[in-house]
């Protein structure tokens, strides 16, 4: 069973770019399933209902989020009601959604899909490391095959989180810094990893911002208001393959389209 997973959609270039090339890839790579994080699918920052159906429409089977999920009020209701985009699992109890869902295969398995935050910076309520458990074992009595979106500031709580789940879940990909790690690699006990699975959408940018107003920001510590870049589009992920009985992973490549 083979597992697409494209990281962060940024904007209308990332959203583009998978219009154009998402069928393309999920052909080249005989893929059953595509999860996509789409956290700053709305102009770089949350993601909208309209925006979520769109990129189902193109050939995306679930859509994980992680600290601007609920940036776009009127995503609340939707995600109370979706059984294909989750917000991380570890956000308060009182936000609308959850953060696991099982995503049927046209091969006839499924994939659990899980999402978390990390601590650093991103303050959720609670630790991952609190919930993971549960959220593995109710996954695993659906499907042996979980993929976890590890949305996280620090590359030590995704190694970390990854090291912990290894030979529980099939894959742990990173998400959130939006710059794509070279670490690649199966765990001692069939874990599928990757720190960063990189950006989808304007690589001629500070991680997906102009970089003008991204560098304006810094140097002036005054409020600039952001906008998406353009140039330099690429798609970028990782493609997984596993045992879809066993769910130990076997391979893992990183994966990066240039689209403009
Ligand atoms: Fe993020």
């Amino acid at each position: 069973m083979r597992i697409l997973f494209i990281a962060d959609v940024v904007g209308s270039p990332g959203r583009r770019a998978l219009e154009q090339r998402l069928r393309a890839i999920r052909d080249e790579h005989a893929i059953d399933v595509c999860v996509v994080n789409g956290e700053n699918a709305a102009d770089g920052i949350g993601i909208t209902p309209r925006l979520a159906e769109q990129l189902l429409a193109m050939g995306v089977d679930a859509i994980t989020l992680g600290n601007h999920a609920f940036r776009r009020t009127e995503i609340g209701p939707y995600l109370e009601t979706s059984d294909r985009v989750i917000r991380p699992a570890n956000t308060a109890r009182s936000t609308p959604g959850r953060g696991l869902v099982i995503v049927p295969s046209a091969n006839g398995a499924s994939v659990g899909v899980i999402n978390v935050l990390g601590s650093l910076f991103l303050h959720p309520a609670t630790s991952m490391f609190e919930m993971i458990d549960d959220l593995v074992e109710e996954a695993r009595k659906e499907t042996p095959v979980v993929l976890v979106d590890v949305h996280a500031e620090a590359t030590s709580e995704k190694a970390a989180l990854a090291r912990w789940l290894d030979g529980r879940v099939t894959a742990v990909v990173g998400t959130h810094t939006h710059v794509q790690t070279s670490d690649a690699t199966i765990l001692p006990k069939g874990t599928a990893f990757i720190t960063d699975a990189g950006m989808t959408g304007p690589h001629d940018s500070v991680i997906g911002v102009e970089a003008d107003l991204a560098i304006r920001r810094m140097r002036t510590g005054l409020p600039v208001r952001f906008e998406t870049a353009q140039g330099g589009v690429r798609i970028e992920g990782a493609v997984v393959e596993c045992d879809a009985e066993t769910g130990k992973a076997s391979s893992i490549e990183a994966i990066r389209v240039p689209v403009s």
